[in-house]
């Protein structure tokens, strides 16, 4: 029976973006747990629990709040087991309660359950299981789960404890429609564990006489950096000592064992106050990784190992498509600015939550691109399904290796940015935008681009880390600035061309860390509505380069000032603005135009973050918001 007298309540909820790790080895699991729920903190963060198999006893503790809370409420029993399993859970709906964390128990007190996901079905399943005589604690999809492996397993007639644990598991996910990553525990097993996944990710870390179970590499890289990539539809079954992978139509798999090439360093803070900070300022050399080895012997062009494409191939594309989410989308629309620019190509960019259900008509000849960080998001991961099931290849440009992205695509560019652990994408948005430019680079070079554009072009792309460090030391300066604006309730970010998405990210940075009220908007559709939001209470960030446009933005300034609206401006060094224009100045060094929308992303972070820390706001965990977005 469970040790912690949990009342279960009777809320539907569903659980997303969640973190899990399952331990089995000689250590105590609970300490591991607690350390891989610290590190999955920022994939959800309502509620957390963990589940001990130990003397032939499950021990659970589970509370709402932060893995902290969790850690108290462990600290007061005798957790000695080294079989385990942990959540820290994400909720859309239903409340967020101590009842309502996982791990689930199975109502004849055999299975205690984690799971990443919903199950569509949960409701039709759970009418059946209460027929059959099974009770429940809560209206968690999860705890039915739970009740289903206890169901099948019973069930089960042939084989020993261990075989019939196989076999229910595997039976019950058969009758599932949704999405899972699960690991299990049976009292009947008490040196097994069951882990299993379907459209939410799940690595098993092999370490030496211990395997970690866990949603995200970060949980277990302090363990070991030997990892198998699970796919859908496979349940992998441990002891301490072995393990073994079988699909649901119980094919035998030969797992292959990968090596995770960051390290637990790269997940810790060091002397940051905050993950964000650490990312921002990390930009240089993170950017430097992503460009690592990927331009031609002559310098004039890009090269990609991964596109699985041969120039003339790519010579008969006549339009591209991209598909993305949220800051990901951002950066689709400055690529396609500059693949429109520079290749004189057709792009379309979408969002991949429309594009899924839309139904678009594309060109036959067209090459779809998705964009995730995480490679997991599941919009962008259906849209690309969709794609492909339309006979399109689909290639991504992704930073976690061995994501579900990566590997369902038929090619694609790595980031290579390390972990980004702070829910507000930062190092992972300008890598996009670095990436992108060089795939418009390469694609202009196969098209009409010159030897010595592309030259210049490579040279300005190499230049970026260090143009980077010189905004980068701007830091206190903007700090400053965001201590002055700090207390306002709206802002408009205003830029044209390729820097109207910049404008549409810093607002996004802005609203999603210190719940600011922020729209991005091109300059000159300020006047179409936005404008009527000006006052001197509502700050406008304007994005004013030299180049083509200038003096139009300047004429934007000059009309939010009319109206009494506070200016933030972000120039390239050596401008200046009429006497009283601007009430804050960031400068940005001149550089190439396929650059430019980088280094301006720089000033917008900072200023978005050190605001954030001035309002008192949890940078690295912004309420409401988690860092993967595994279903829908
Ligand atoms: C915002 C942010 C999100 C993600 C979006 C897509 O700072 O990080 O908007 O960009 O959820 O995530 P990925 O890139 O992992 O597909």
């Amino acid at each position: 029976m469970p040790c912690s007298s949990i009342a279960l309540s009777c809320n539907l909820s569903k659980q997303i973006m969640c973190g899990i790790v399952g331990y089995i080895g000689k250590h105590k699991a609970v300490s591991i747990l607690l350390e891989g729920l610290k590190r999955l903190e920022y994939r959800g963060y309502d509620s957390a629990g963990v589940a001990i198999l130990q003397q032939g006893k499950l021990l659970v503790a589970k509370k709402a709040g932060r893995v902290e809370v969790l850690a108290h409420e462990t600290a007061k029993h005798a957790f000695t087991g080294t079989l385990g399993i942990g959540h820290t859970r994400w909720a859309t709906h239903g409340g967020v309660t101590d009842a309502n964390a996982h791990p689930h128990i199975s109502s004849d007190g055999k299975f205690a359950l984690i799971h990443n996901g919903v199950i569509e079905n949960y409701s039709q399943m759970k009418t059946f299981l209460t027929q059959k005589g099974y009770t429940f604690k809560s209206e968690t999809d999860t705890e039915v789960l739970s009740n289903l492996v206890a169901y099948h397993y019973a069930k089960e007639s042939s084989g020993d404890t261990s075989e019939r644990f196989l076999e229910g598991v595997r039976k019950a996910l058969q009758h599932v429609e949704g999405t899972y990553g699960i690991a299990v525990l049976c009292i009947d097993c008490p040196e097994e564990m069951i882990a299993a996944r379907k459209a939410s990710p799940l690595l098993l870390g092999v370490g030496d006489g211990e395997y970690i179970i866990a949603s995200d590499a970060s949980a277990l890289v302090s363990r070991t950096q030997n990892v198998v990539y699970l796919k859908d539809g496979e349940i992998v079954h441990l002891t301490a000592k072995a393990f073994s992978i079988t699909t649901l139509d119980q094919t035998e798999v030969t797992p292959i064992v990968d090596t995770i090439t960051w390290s637990v360093s790269d997940a810790e803070l060091g002397t940051y106050s905050h993950f964000m900070e650490k990312e921002i300022f990390e930009q240089p050399v993170a950017l430097e990784n992503s460009m690592r080895g990927r331009f031609s012997e002559d310098g004039s062009t890009a090269v990609f190992g991964g596109l699985n494409l041969t120039a003339s191939e790519l010579r008969q594309i006549n339009r591209f498509m991209f598909c993305a989410c949220g800051t990901a989308w951002h950066a689709c629309l400055v690529t396609e600015h500059l693949i429109e620019r520079f290749a004189r190509l057709p792009v379309e960019v979408d969002y991949a939550s429309e594009f899924r259900y839309r139904n678009a008509p594309l060109d036959p000849n067209a090459l779809f691109f998705v964009l995730s960080q995480s490679g997991e998001t599941i919009d962008t991961l259906a849209a690309m399904r969709e794609a492909k099931r339309k006979g399109y290849r689909v290639l991504a440009i992704n930073n976690v290796v061995g994501s579900t992205i990566a590997r369902e695509s038929d090619g694609g560019i790595y980031q290579h940015v390390g972990p980004e652990i702070g829910v507000a994408s930062t190092k992972a948005f300008t890598s996009q935008l670095l990436v992108g430019a060089m795939v418009a680079l390469y694609v202009a070079r196969l098209k009409d681009m010159s030897f010595a554009d592309g030259t210049e072009y490579v040279k300005a792309l190499k230049g970026v880390p260090d143009l980077v460090r010189q905004v980068l030391k701007q830091a206190p300066a903007i700090k400053e600035i965001a201590k002055r604006f700090a207390k306002a309730n709206d802002f408009l970010f205003l830029g044209r061309l390729s820097l109207f998405p910049i404008a549409l990210e810093g607002a996004l940075k802005l609203k999603e860390i210190s719940y600011i009220h922020a729209e991005g908007y091109p300059a000159a559709e300020m006047k179409h509505g936005p404008i009527a939001l000006i006052s001197e209470k509502c700050p406008s960030v304007f994005f004013a380069p030299q180049g083509e446009i200038f003096n139009k933005i300047v004429s934007s300034m000059q009309e939010i000032k009319a109206r009494k609206g506070p200016i933030i401006v972000i120039t390239t060094e050596g401008t200046e603005f009429p006497e009283g224009l601007v009430d804050a100045k960031i400068t940005i060094p001149q550089c190439h135009e396929a650059v430019v929308p980088i280094i301006a992303s720089i000033p917008v972070q900072l200023l978005s973050y050190y605001i954030a820390v001035e309002r008192g706001c949890d940078v690295d965990k912004p309420r409401n918001l988690a860092k993967s977005v595994t279903v829908e």
